[in-house]
Protein backbone atom coordinates (compact mmCIF):
# COMPACT_ATOMS: atom_id res chain seq x y z
CA UNK A 1 0.00 0.00 0.00
CA UNK A 2 1.38 3.68 -0.74
CA UNK A 3 2.22 5.76 2.19
CA UNK A 4 -0.69 8.79 1.84
CA UNK A 5 1.51 12.03 2.06
CA UNK A 6 0.23 14.58 4.70
CA UNK A 7 -0.92 11.53 6.59
CA UNK A 8 -1.43 13.56 9.81
CA UNK A 9 -3.63 15.73 8.66
CA UNK A 10 -5.93 13.23 6.24
CA UNK A 11 -9.33 11.91 8.12
CA UNK A 12 -10.64 9.86 5.29
CA UNK A 13 -9.34 9.13 1.83
CA UNK A 14 -12.40 9.08 -0.54
CA UNK A 15 -11.07 8.50 -4.14
CA UNK A 16 -7.65 7.01 -3.92
CA UNK A 17 -5.61 8.36 -7.68
CA UNK A 18 -6.65 4.58 -8.59
CA UNK A 19 -9.79 5.36 -8.90
CA UNK A 20 -9.94 8.87 -9.70
CA UNK A 21 -7.99 7.63 -12.90
CA UNK A 22 -10.16 4.93 -13.44
CA UNK A 23 -13.22 6.74 -13.10
CA UNK A 24 -11.40 9.74 -15.77
CA UNK A 25 -10.97 6.72 -18.26
CA UNK A 26 -14.46 5.90 -17.91
CA UNK A 27 -15.61 9.55 -18.61
CA UNK A 28 -12.80 9.93 -21.29
CA UNK A 29 -14.39 7.46 -23.70
CA UNK A 30 -17.84 8.92 -23.21
CA UNK A 31 -15.94 11.63 -24.17
CA UNK A 32 -14.41 10.79 -27.12
CA UNK A 33 -18.25 8.88 -28.34
CA UNK A 34 -19.89 12.14 -27.99
CA UNK A 35 -17.40 14.40 -29.65
CA UNK A 36 -16.09 11.84 -32.86
CA UNK A 37 -15.14 13.64 -35.84
CA UNK A 38 -14.25 17.27 -33.32
CA UNK A 39 -11.71 18.59 -31.66
CA UNK A 40 -13.03 19.63 -28.49
CA UNK A 41 -11.31 22.31 -26.49
CA UNK A 42 -11.09 22.30 -23.08
CA UNK A 43 -11.22 25.06 -20.58
CA UNK A 44 -9.69 24.23 -17.26
CA UNK A 45 -10.78 26.09 -14.26
CA UNK A 46 -7.48 27.21 -12.50
CA UNK A 47 -6.26 26.18 -10.04
CA UNK A 48 -8.61 23.47 -8.98
CA UNK A 49 -9.02 21.72 -12.00
CA UNK A 50 -5.38 21.28 -13.25
CA UNK A 51 -4.86 17.78 -12.64
CA UNK A 52 -8.03 16.80 -14.00
CA UNK A 53 -7.49 18.35 -16.67
CA UNK A 54 -4.01 16.68 -17.33
CA UNK A 55 -4.98 13.25 -16.55
CA UNK A 56 -8.10 13.92 -19.04
CA UNK A 57 -6.46 15.42 -21.85
CA UNK A 58 -3.51 12.46 -21.90
CA UNK A 59 -6.28 9.98 -21.62
CA UNK A 60 -8.61 11.35 -24.41
CA UNK A 61 -8.09 9.35 -28.04
CA UNK A 62 -8.86 12.07 -29.69
CA UNK A 63 -7.65 15.66 -31.04
CA UNK A 64 -8.13 18.09 -27.97
CA UNK A 65 -6.71 21.83 -27.55
CA UNK A 66 -6.23 22.81 -23.71
CA UNK A 67 -7.09 26.55 -22.71
CA UNK A 68 -7.31 27.95 -18.78
CA UNK A 69 -9.47 30.63 -16.68
CA UNK A 70 -8.95 32.13 -13.80
CA UNK A 71 -12.26 33.02 -12.04
CA UNK A 72 -13.06 34.69 -8.87
CA UNK A 73 -16.36 33.95 -6.88
CA UNK A 74 -17.86 36.66 -4.21
CA UNK A 75 -19.02 35.59 -1.46
CA UNK A 76 -19.72 35.35 2.45
CA UNK A 77 -17.37 32.58 3.84
CA UNK A 78 -17.63 29.64 1.56
CA UNK A 79 -20.70 30.58 0.34
CA UNK A 80 -20.18 31.45 -3.40
CA UNK A 81 -23.13 34.34 -4.78
CA UNK A 82 -22.64 33.68 -8.49
CA UNK A 83 -21.05 37.41 -9.16
CA UNK A 84 -18.03 36.32 -10.84
CA UNK A 85 -15.04 38.24 -11.40
CA UNK A 86 -12.41 37.17 -14.21
CA UNK A 87 -9.30 37.00 -12.96
CA UNK A 88 -7.45 35.36 -16.50
CA UNK A 89 -8.97 35.13 -19.34
CA UNK A 90 -8.80 32.88 -22.15
CA UNK A 91 -6.20 33.16 -24.71
CA UNK A 92 -8.44 31.18 -27.52
CA UNK A 93 -11.36 32.01 -29.02
CA UNK A 94 -14.53 30.48 -29.22
CA UNK A 95 -15.90 30.96 -32.53
CA UNK A 96 -17.34 27.99 -33.95
CA UNK A 97 -15.22 25.77 -31.06
CA UNK A 98 -16.80 22.83 -28.98
CA UNK A 99 -15.90 24.36 -25.76
CA UNK A 100 -15.59 21.60 -22.72
CA UNK A 101 -15.65 23.22 -19.46
CA UNK A 102 -13.49 20.94 -16.94
CA UNK A 103 -13.70 21.51 -13.01
CA UNK A 104 -12.43 20.03 -10.15
CA UNK A 105 -15.65 20.33 -8.39
CA UNK A 106 -19.32 21.80 -8.60
CA UNK A 107 -20.62 23.23 -5.27
CA UNK A 108 -23.49 25.70 -5.57
CA UNK A 109 -23.31 25.62 -9.15
CA UNK A 110 -23.83 29.05 -9.23
CA UNK A 111 -19.90 30.23 -10.54
CA UNK A 112 -20.67 27.98 -13.52
CA UNK A 113 -23.80 28.84 -14.23
CA UNK A 114 -22.12 32.05 -14.42
CA UNK A 115 -19.36 30.86 -16.65
CA UNK A 116 -21.36 28.59 -19.12
CA UNK A 117 -23.56 31.93 -19.98
CA UNK A 118 -20.84 33.74 -20.65
CA UNK A 119 -18.29 31.49 -22.95
CA UNK A 120 -21.96 30.80 -24.69
CA UNK A 121 -21.85 34.33 -25.25
CA UNK A 122 -18.39 34.02 -27.41
CA UNK A 123 -20.42 32.22 -30.12
CA UNK A 124 -18.88 28.64 -29.58
CA UNK A 125 -20.83 25.80 -31.40
CA UNK A 126 -21.61 24.07 -28.26
CA UNK A 127 -20.55 24.45 -24.38
CA UNK A 128 -20.79 21.07 -22.14
CA UNK A 129 -19.58 20.72 -18.64
CA UNK A 130 -17.25 18.02 -17.04
CA UNK A 131 -16.39 17.89 -13.31
CA UNK A 132 -14.48 15.22 -11.37
CA UNK A 133 -17.09 15.81 -8.18
CA UNK A 134 -20.71 17.33 -7.46
CA UNK A 135 -21.64 17.98 -4.17
CA UNK A 136 -25.52 17.65 -4.89
CA UNK A 137 -26.85 18.63 -1.64
CA UNK A 138 -25.21 21.98 -2.31
CA UNK A 139 -26.70 22.96 -5.75
CA UNK A 140 -28.43 25.46 -5.92
CA UNK A 141 -28.64 25.83 -9.63
CA UNK A 142 -29.82 23.55 -12.24
CA UNK A 143 -26.56 24.17 -14.77
CA UNK A 144 -26.57 20.89 -16.93
CA UNK A 145 -23.31 19.10 -16.44
CA UNK A 146 -22.91 16.75 -18.51
CA UNK A 147 -20.03 14.51 -16.61
CA UNK A 148 -19.54 13.72 -13.43
CA UNK A 149 -16.88 11.78 -11.44
CA UNK A 150 -18.26 11.09 -8.31
CA UNK A 151 -20.93 12.35 -6.34
CA UNK A 152 -19.63 13.38 -2.73
CA UNK A 153 -21.27 14.37 0.45
CA UNK A 154 -21.63 17.50 1.61
CA UNK A 155 -17.82 17.91 3.36
CA UNK A 156 -14.88 19.31 2.69
CA UNK A 157 -12.01 17.42 0.22
CA UNK A 158 -8.79 18.51 -0.85
CA UNK A 159 -6.08 16.56 -2.41
CA UNK A 160 -6.03 15.64 -6.73
CA UNK A 161 -6.11 19.72 -7.31
CA UNK A 162 -8.29 21.30 -4.53
CA UNK A 163 -6.96 23.04 -1.79
CA UNK A 164 -7.61 23.96 2.27
CA UNK A 165 -5.73 27.61 1.57
CA UNK A 166 -3.41 26.85 -1.05
CA UNK A 167 -2.56 23.51 0.70
CA UNK A 168 -2.86 20.09 -0.54
CA UNK A 169 -3.26 20.25 -3.70
CA UNK A 170 -0.69 17.68 -4.89
CA UNK A 171 -1.75 15.35 -3.07
CA UNK A 172 -2.84 12.13 -5.44
CA UNK A 173 -6.12 11.21 -3.30
CA UNK A 174 -9.23 13.19 -2.87
CA UNK A 175 -9.18 13.12 0.85
CA UNK A 176 -11.22 14.70 4.07
CA UNK A 177 -8.76 16.30 6.39
CA UNK A 178 -8.95 16.05 10.50
CA UNK A 179 -10.75 18.45 12.28
CA UNK A 180 -7.49 20.05 13.92
CA UNK A 181 -6.38 21.31 10.50
CA UNK A 182 -9.32 24.04 10.50
CA UNK A 183 -8.56 24.66 13.97
CA UNK A 184 -11.59 22.60 15.30
CA UNK A 185 -11.55 19.94 17.97
CA UNK A 186 -10.13 16.26 17.34
CA UNK A 187 -13.29 13.77 17.14
CA UNK A 188 -12.48 10.64 19.46
CA UNK A 189 -10.89 7.29 17.53
CA UNK A 190 -14.22 4.70 17.20
CA UNK A 191 -14.30 2.06 19.31
CA UNK A 192 -12.17 -0.82 18.05
CA UNK A 193 -13.99 -3.72 17.50
CA UNK A 194 -12.35 -7.35 17.14
CA UNK A 195 -13.73 -9.36 14.82
CA UNK A 196 -13.12 -12.95 14.60
CA UNK A 197 -11.66 -14.17 11.11
CA UNK A 198 -13.99 -15.27 8.47
CA UNK A 199 -16.68 -13.02 10.25
CA UNK A 200 -18.78 -10.80 7.89
P1 LIG B 1 -19.78 26.96 -6.55
O1 LIG B 1 -20.49 27.07 -5.21
O2 LIG B 1 -19.96 28.21 -7.34
O3 LIG B 1 -18.25 26.90 -6.16
O4 LIG B 1 -20.19 25.70 -7.28
C1 LIG B 1 -17.37 25.95 -6.65
C2 LIG B 1 -16.02 26.25 -6.09
O5 LIG B 1 -16.05 26.17 -4.65
C3 LIG B 1 -14.85 25.63 -4.17
N1 LIG B 1 -15.17 24.43 -3.37
C4 LIG B 1 -14.29 23.60 -2.81
N2 LIG B 1 -12.96 23.59 -2.82
N3 LIG B 1 -12.95 21.64 -1.49
C5 LIG B 1 -12.28 22.61 -2.16
O6 LIG B 1 -11.06 22.57 -2.16
C6 LIG B 1 -14.29 21.58 -1.42
O7 LIG B 1 -14.85 20.68 -0.80
C7 LIG B 1 -15.00 22.62 -2.11
N4 LIG B 1 -16.31 22.87 -2.27
C8 LIG B 1 -16.39 23.99 -3.04
C9 LIG B 1 -14.02 25.30 -5.37
O8 LIG B 1 -13.12 26.36 -5.61
C10 LIG B 1 -15.00 25.22 -6.51
O9 LIG B 1 -14.44 25.52 -7.77
MG1 LIG C 1 -12.63 25.15 -8.97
Amino acid sequence: MRAIDCQDDVREVLYTEEQIHARIAEMAREIERDYEGREPLLIGVLKGAVMVVSDLARELRCPVKMDWMAVSSYGSGTESSGVVRIIKDLDADLTGRDVLIVEDIIDSGLTLTWLKSNLESRGPNSVEICTLLRKPSRLKSDVPVKYIGYDVPNEFVVGYGLDFDERYRHLRDVVVLKPHVYGGEEEPEPARVEVEEGAG
